[in-house]
């Protein structure tokens, strides 16, 4: 079964209860539980990694080429804005992936706007909630040549 690595990167951990206008009223847990079934479904293994600290997202992108994952989807959080280390790690491993943001990130302060990562990415899908966790998954699934679930 080939290998999808879910990222979700600083404060994601507090979906749920933060800012609920903006992110919504379902928790981590329950968003991944859906993602991930929805990934077998359509014969996918996907592993989730959160984490609040940059150089630990680093270091599970290093560890993802070592593991032989065939796709990435990731929500960098407030790393996208912010962190060249990341772009470096996403472009060492050579993995192609998928920027997700819940919010539309560019109908908000100006700073969300510029990505240090949507130049490298197969596609960006902003703005859809959890739903765009799935878009990105049948995404990664259709460039992997997985037959459609019916
Ligand atoms: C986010 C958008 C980021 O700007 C913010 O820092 C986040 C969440 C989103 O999913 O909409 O933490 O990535």
């Amino acid at each position: 079964m080939p290998q999808l690595l879910l990222i979700n990167g600083p404060n994601l951990n507090l979906l749920g209860n933060r800012e609920p206008g903006v992110y919504g009223s379902r928790t981590l847990d329950d968003i991944v539980d859906e993602v991930q079934r929805h990934a077998a479904s359509l014969g996918l293994d996907l592993v989730h990694f959160q984490s609040n600290h940059e150089g630990e997202l680093v270091t599970r992108v290093q560890q993802a080429s070592r593991e032989g994952v065939s796709y990435i989807v990731i929500n960098p959080a407030a790393y996208t804005h912010t962190s060249i280390a990341l772009r470096d790690a996403l472009l060492a491993s050579d993995i192609p992936f998928i920027e997700v943001h819940l919010s539309n990130i560019h109908a908000r302060e100006s700073f969300r706007r510029h990505s240090y990562l949507s130049d490298i990415a197969s596609g960006v899908i902003v703005g859809f909630g959890p739903s765009g966790y799935r878009l990105a998954i049948d995404a990664a699934a259709s460039a992997l040549g997985m037959p459609r679930s019916t």
